[in-house]
Parts: C-alpha cells; structure tokens; sequence
C-alpha cells in the first residue's frame, strides 16, 4: 500500500503488469488495516461476512454492514462484543442498499465484488450511499491477465464454486467506470493454489 497517497489519480487498463512488478502479499490484513483505520462517522461495510475486519474500525465509527447471509449474523455479533462496540447488522445485499442517499460518510468492500450478483449495481448503491467527498476503500481479488494458465484455472472455480465466487472479473475496471471522482488503486498479488499467484486490486475511491 506505500504510495498510494503520492501515486496520481487513475489506473491503467489492460493487461495487469508481469508477474514480478506487484508486491505479493502474505496477507491482506496490513492493507485493510491502512485502507479502513482513518474511516471516521457512519461507515457501510457491504459483505462484512463474520466481521472479519470489525478491528481494524475506529471506535468512533458507526458501523453498518450488509450481510444477505443470516447465518454470519451472530458472528458478527460476537466479534463486536469482543471489541465492545457497537454494530447495526442487516441482512441486505451490496446490490440494494436501505440507506438515504448521501447518508454514509465511507463505506468498505474486501473480497466482496466476486460475490455479488451485479458487481455495476453494488458499485453505484456505494455511491450513492456516500456524502459528497465519501471515501470507498476496496481490497478484491480480480482476474489475472488473459491467456495465462491462472485466468483459465479462475474461469473453471468461477464455474465450480460453491459459494458463488467469480474470481474471474475484471473488478478493477468496474471500479474505474463507476463514476468516483478520483480512484487510487494498485495492484497487488497473494499466493493461490499450485504456486499461483492471486491479482489483488487495493485502494480507495471519492464520491
Ligand atoms: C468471500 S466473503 C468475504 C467476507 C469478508 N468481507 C472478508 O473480507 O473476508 C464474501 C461475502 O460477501 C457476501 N455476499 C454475497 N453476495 C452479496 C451481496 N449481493 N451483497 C453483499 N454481500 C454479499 C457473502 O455472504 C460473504 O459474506
């Protein structure tokens, strides 16, 4: 994540730089921990799943997260109140989001546009959940570049997964045409199955 705030605005399409160019990350918890530490006021998590980063959240944050699946509600529950803090749970989806417009200062997405049904739908109902000058931070997991044994092994767990995640989308350009002002994104990459690596987009959007 170094340089994010110095890198200009913008990210070039095409086809992801070599293999050797992206930072491999062991994990993405440094990077959601920068991204979602200076989130302040109301902040929307869509796809909280267990609450997997309720502590990286400053306590002052009202937290809303949007979880359709019901059965990671209680999860969520006992993560806050280890943390001792306060959550508003709700069983939405990304895609329809039960807020006002302009009604969130920041909101939050990790691993989350893989699953979603319309990635195009989700982005716009951030955005327009967010205040003018709204952040939203992003970490998911994209397509490697076409042709490569990676993108063809992604379209095939796109087909099998049981959980519906499409790790085969080009979520990066989603991000760019969904109408934010200014989007800092970078690459990164995370170890897969069988010595692959996993493209990673990082970063955070204004509204
Ligand atoms: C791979 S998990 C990621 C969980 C967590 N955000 C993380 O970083 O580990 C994807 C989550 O998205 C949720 N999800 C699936 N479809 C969704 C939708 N349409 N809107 C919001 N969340 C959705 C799933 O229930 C699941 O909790």
């Amino acid at each position: 994540m170094n340089g994010l705030g110095t890198q200009p605005p913008g990210y070039a399409p095409g086809p992801p730089p070599a293999r050797a160019e992206v930072p491999v990350l062991p994990s993405t918890a440094a990077a959601r921990s920068e991204l979602i530490r200076p989130l302040r006021g109301t902040v929307v998590e869509i796809g909280p799943g267990a609450g997997v980063n309720l502590h990286h959240f400053h306590r002052d944050v009202r937290w809303v997260g949007f979880e359709p699946d019901g059965g990671l509600h209680p999860a969520i529950r006992d993560e806050a109140a280890r943390l001792g803090r306060q959550v508003d749970v709700r069983a939405g989806r990304a895609e329809e989001l039960d807020l006002p417009d302009g009604g969130a200062d920041a909101a939050v997405g990790t691993l989350v546009l893989c699953s979603v049904d319309d990635v195009t739908r989700s982005l716009a109902e951030v955005r327009r959940v967010l205040r003018p000058g709204g952040t939203y931070v992003f970490v998911e997991h994209v397509a490697a570049p076409r042709g490569t044994w990676t993108r063809r092994g992604q379209a095939v767990w796109s087909r099998l997964a049981p959980d519906g995640c499409q790790s085969d989308r080009e979520t990066g350009l989603e991000i760019l045409r969904a109408g934010f002002d200014d989007v800092r994104l970078e690459r990164a990459a995370m170890p897969g199955p069988l010595g692959t690596r996993v493209p990673l987009i990082l970063g955070r959007a204004r509204r």
